[in-house]
């Protein structure tokens, strides 16, 4: 790769699909900065409709975003087109959001005083994006970042640049001034002379948890901006009293392995009633056996691609033989069934018995397993990790899960439902090491706006009534 180009190869046949300049983070923060005060003077109802067309666009164009998210990505085309999909909900979800978190308000309050309750923008913002959602997960913040009236600097993964320029492309077409959303082009390099630039106002992150604990450091010293961490998860998935285990085994399988394990709400701790562990076994086996791993265009369609290049697939490869030798036993081997290509086939490790545990999220299709007897074990088991994304209960009996919900450290709690697939018209987010109490989704408005109060009257008549002497 030349110095100054970025490549983008497809993960699933390596073939270059795109290249660009690295770009200039003091370049596009400036335009933006000279560009937000307009965006923001505009009307409300001219930015949402300016997002609505921004909506239509992506809607046109959506075969053509589809195939290139499936392409760069390598996750498959029925998984690519849901991406495009929840762009384009993602505008009127953050309409109503942006009225119901941060709209105008009127306060009563005594004396006659008026109080109003308005929001303004914070001015340029800053967005890292992740590659596992290329669109998505950026556009989450971008969509009620413009809304709430402010610029934004756009850093799209170095893994998936290609589906970052298209979703600006497509805010061009749709009329939004160029200079209010722009595209910085490159890796962690540009990444970190965007978020310490000093004329961004804040930072919005999607990231793993060792960037976002950069970032919270670096911020520490700069209290004037805002920054929003969206980080990942060493999510668990608890099976206990549960008649169905064909569905339970489908619930673990779409948690831990859909997008090839690659979400960060995806389960990677399966804690299981030790009962039930042979027959799930043999269920999660039978399933497991029957997924199609193929390239995203593949016909019949595949449940999941490849992970997104070489060296994840490597490291993933490494992660689960150290499993193994920390005394974990391998329930069914992870496999490269295509050679230099990042396909992987999904790992089991059972580490009931192991020396020691890592609490690190293993960011691809490997899932630890711990048998427990209790119930209350498994939810300590559950529970002993820094992180707090995403928790699933599989179960028949609703004390269980009302157990569940009060005992369990984490920002999703589901009841029968995979651990991801997160709804957009809620908030999303977690605690500990998964985000810092910022959650993004319904709640984005919140760190897109600051609140103002303005105590009002519409005459300056005023009297005081005590603590003078006479006049
Ligand atoms: P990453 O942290 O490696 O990179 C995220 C972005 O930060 C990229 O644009 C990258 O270039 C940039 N970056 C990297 N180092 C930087 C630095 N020191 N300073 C500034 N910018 C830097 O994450 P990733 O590997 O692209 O994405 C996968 C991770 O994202 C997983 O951990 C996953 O759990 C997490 N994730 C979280 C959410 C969520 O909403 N909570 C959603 C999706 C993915
Ligand atoms: C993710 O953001 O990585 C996953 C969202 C989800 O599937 O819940």
């Amino acid at each position: 790769m030349p110095d100054q180009e970025l490549l983008s190869t497809e993960p699933a046949t390596g073939a270059v699909l795109w290249r660009h300049p690295i770009g200039d983070a003091d370049t596009e923060v400036a335009i933006a900065r000279a560009s937000w005060a307009a965006w923001a003077a505009r009307p409300l109802a001219v930015r949402i409709e300016a997002l609505r067309r921004f909506a239509n666009v992506v809607r046109q164009r959506a075969d053509a975003f589809t195939d290139l998210l499936a392409r760069e990505t390598g996750k498959p085309l029925w998984e690519a087109r849901t991406e495009v999909e929840t762009v384009i909900a993602k505008v009127d979800i953050s309409v109503t959001s942006y009225s119901e978190r941060t709209g105008q308000r009127r306060i009563e309050a005594p004396m006659n005083t008026r109080l109003a309750l308005r929001h303004k923008p914070h001015g340029v913002l800053a967005v890292l994006g992740p590659y596992n959602f290329p669109a998505h997960l950026p556009n989450g913040h971008i969509v009620p970042a413009l809304l709430a009236g402010n610029a934004v600097v756009f850093k799209p993964s170095e893994k998936t640049p290609a589906s970052g320029a298209f979703l600006v492309e497509c805010f061009h077409a749709a009329g939004i001034p160029e200079g209010c959303i722009r595209l910085l082009i490159g890796g962690p390099d540009q990444g970190k002379a965007l978020a310490s630039h000093p004329d961004i106002d804040g930072l919005l992150f999607t990231g793993s948890a060792n960037t976002g604990i950069a970032l919270n450091r670096q911020f520490a010293a700069r209290p004037e901006k805002i920054l929003a961490l969206e980080m990942g998860g060493n999510n668990p998935i608890l099976v206990w009293n549960t008649p169905d285990l064909y569905s339970a085994a489908v619930l673990v399988v779409q948690s831990a392995f859909t997008t090839a394990g690659q979400r960060c709400t995806a389960a990677r701790r399966l804690i299981v009633d030790e009962k039930l562990f042979e027959p799930l076994m043999a269920e999660l086996n039978k399933l497991i056996g029957r997924l199609i791993i193929g390239e995203p265009h593949a016909d019949p369609q595949p449940f999941m691609g490849p992970v997104i290049d070489n060296n994840t697939a490597d490291m993933l490869t490494e992660s689960f033989l150290t499993l193994s030798t920390m005394g974990g036993r391998p329930l069914r081997h992870m496999e490269r069934p295509i050679e230099n290509r990042p396909f992987l086939t999904p790992g089991m490790v059972d580490m009931t018995e192991a020396r020691e545990k890592v609490d690190v999220e293993l960011f691809g299709p490997i899932l630890q397993v711990f048998r427990k007897t209790s119930f209350e074990e498994a939810i300590a088991e559950a529970n002993d990790t820094r992180y707090g994304l995403s928790a699933s209960l599989v179960s028949q009996d609703p004390r269980l899960y009302d157990q569940f919900w009060a005992n369990i450290r984490a920002g999703i709690v589901n009841w029968n439902k995979p651990t991801n697939g997160a709804s957009s018209a809620a908030p999303f987010g977690g605690v500990g090491w998964s985000g810092n109490h910022r959650p993004s989704a319904y709640y984005a408005a919140d760190y897109c706006a600051y609140p103002v109060v303005s105590s009002e009257s519409e005459q300056a008549r005023a009297a005081m009534g005590v603590g003078l002497r006479d006049a």
